[in-house]
């Protein structure tokens, strides 16, 4: 199968850091099908040669053992191409049309790796130029918008030129061998299923953490903030994965139309429950790690009387017969005490105790990064003094030791991939995403409408205090105080 892929932003970061590693990945693993051309477009006037020297020197950044030797860069090297387009232009959209048109490409993957803004821009010049033929693909990066009414101006303007099948909305979180484990773990196996309720699942908690601060993304973070970053997107789409009926099948809209009852599903906010259910944080210096961090309002670039937020956590609850009153908090931050995705079931305790002491419920860890694994935590008898206390064990399981020598992909490999043979189960269709928009509105009104900044916590540690008060009052901790 022959394929063009198109990098709108080719000279941008992603591009270097994200995408083009990703292919040089699927290269190397002998993915990427043959006969394939990688076009990077971009502002610059520059010759192929040209980028192909710069991209080479971005590849040094490249960690370790992900680094192509001399030899597997002119390889991959090869199968790249610059082309200089200004993408107000009419007229550079018909040249991109006749490079493309030298040969009949089976697959034409457009990436829009740029500025959102530019989004509808280059839809409609796109289609202008006829070049929304069936064999194309648009895959657009988010965030897309930054509103309910953002994004649905994009959406209208996508669909006005592309299918609904054509559109490939990234979120890279699906990508992710952890995340798919997820749907294998409770569609693939039938022990977990029938706990899978509000009858035996006390909460769910889903941390998503970062030890970064924003480095040197202050002027895209600060008009973003934590919400709009993480939780509209990539944890809303891992509570979805999580608390969805069993789809009929694998098909991407089987699974989308499960995915998108959940968010219809979830309990709104209002102006009071915000104040309530939703903790907003802003990092101040601390220490990440054993070194001295500034806090946000001292990174390059940011206003020092901002008031976005790098930390979020919130509980919400699933309005529907599985989940109704089970609490479901989510968390998310810049410079927290570590780097750690994961999920966590707190299973009820047993309904009757006859062991001594305080007996611990069970729990599923769910670890996402920066390990790929899953941890059942039960209580046994260690077989001592007569009457002893239940001890807490755990069976462990780590995945990258348990598919040692297969070739795990990578995120943005797994999408790119997908994005080529057109599969697009692991992307978002535009009513999901306009869903979670509308759900988080009232959070950001209920913030733009208060005169409160976000609460103060020190870098390094795991936030703010209310949020440990929050979920404290229904009577539950976070994993890294139990
Ligand atoms: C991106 C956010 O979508 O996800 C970043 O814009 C964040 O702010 C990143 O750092 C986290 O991704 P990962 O894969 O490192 O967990």
């Amino acid at each position: 199968m022959s394929f063009d892929l198109v990098f709108f932003g080719g000279t941008g970061d992603l591009t270097w850091r994200k995408l083009m590693p990703a292919l040089f990945q699927a290269f190397r693993h002998g993915k990427l099908p043959e006969g394939g051309r990688i076009l990077a477009v971009a502002r610059d006037e520059q010759t192929d040669e040209k980028y192909r020297d710069w991209l080479r020197e971005r590849f040094k950044e490249v960690e370790g053992d992900k680094r192509p030797s001399d030899e597997e860069f002119q390889r991959f090297a090869a199968m790249v191409f610059y082309r200089r387009m200004d993408l107000s232009q009419p007229e550079h959209y018909t040249r991109l049309k006749e490079w493309l048109g030298e040969r009949q490409a089976d697959t034409v993957v457009l990436y829009l790796a740029t500025s959102p803004h530019l989004f509808t821009q280059i839809c409609e010049q796109l289609g202008a130029a006829g070049l929304n033929h069936s064999r194309v693909r648009v895959v657009l990066e988010k965030p897309l918008g930054h509103d309910l009414a953002s994004a649905q101006q994009i959406n209208r303007v996508v669909r006005s030129v592309f299918e609904e099948q054509q559109a490939f909305r990234i979120d890279h979180y699906l990508g992710k061998p952890s995340v798919q484990n997820l749907m294998a773990l409770r569609f693939g196996n039938a022990f977990f299923e029938p706990l899978w309720r509000r009858e035996s699942i006390a909460n769910i908690q889903i941390t998503l953490a970062e030890s970064l601060g924003v480095g040197t993304r202050g002027p895209f973070y600060d008009g973003t903030g934590a919400l709009r970053d993480m939780i509209q997107n990539h944890a809303l789409q891992l509570l979805t994965i999580l608390a969805m009926e069993p789809p009929a099948s694998n098909d991407a809209d089987a699974i989308r139309d499960e995915k998108l009852k959940v968010l219809r599903a979830l309990k709104p906010f209002t102006a009071d429950s915000v104040v309530r259910d939703v903790v907003r944080g802003q990092y101040r210096a601390g220490s990440v790690g054993g070194q001295s961090v500034p806090g946000y309002l001292q990174e390059a670039k940011v206003p020092a009387d901002s008031r976005c937020e790098t930390f979020v956590a919130l509980r919400t609850e699933i309005q529907n017969w599985r989940w109704a009153g089970v609490p479901f908090y989510l968390r998310t931050g810049k410079r927290l005490a570590a780097r750690d995705a994961q999920i966590v079931i707190n299973f009820r305790q047993v309904p009757h105790a006859i062991f001594p002491g305080a007996q611990r419920a069970n729990r599923l860890i769910i670890k996402l990064q920066p390990e790929d694994g899953l941890e059942l935590e039960l209580l046994a008898a260690k077989g001592g003094a007569p009457g002893e206390a239940l001890a807490p064990v755990s069976l462990d399981l780590d995945f990258d030791k348990a598919f040692s020598g297969a070739a795990r992909v990578g995120a943005y490999e797994r999408l790119l991939l997908d994005a080529i043979a057109g599969k697009l189960n692991l992307f978002v269709r535009s009513d999901e995403q306009e869903q979670a928009w509308r759900w988080v509105g009232p959070i950001l009104d209920a913030w733009a409408a208060s005169e409160e900044p976000p609460r103060p916590y020190t870098a390094g540690s795991w936030g703010p205090a209310a949020s440990s008060a929050m979920v404290a009052r229904d009577g539950f901790t976070w994993p890294e105080e139990v």
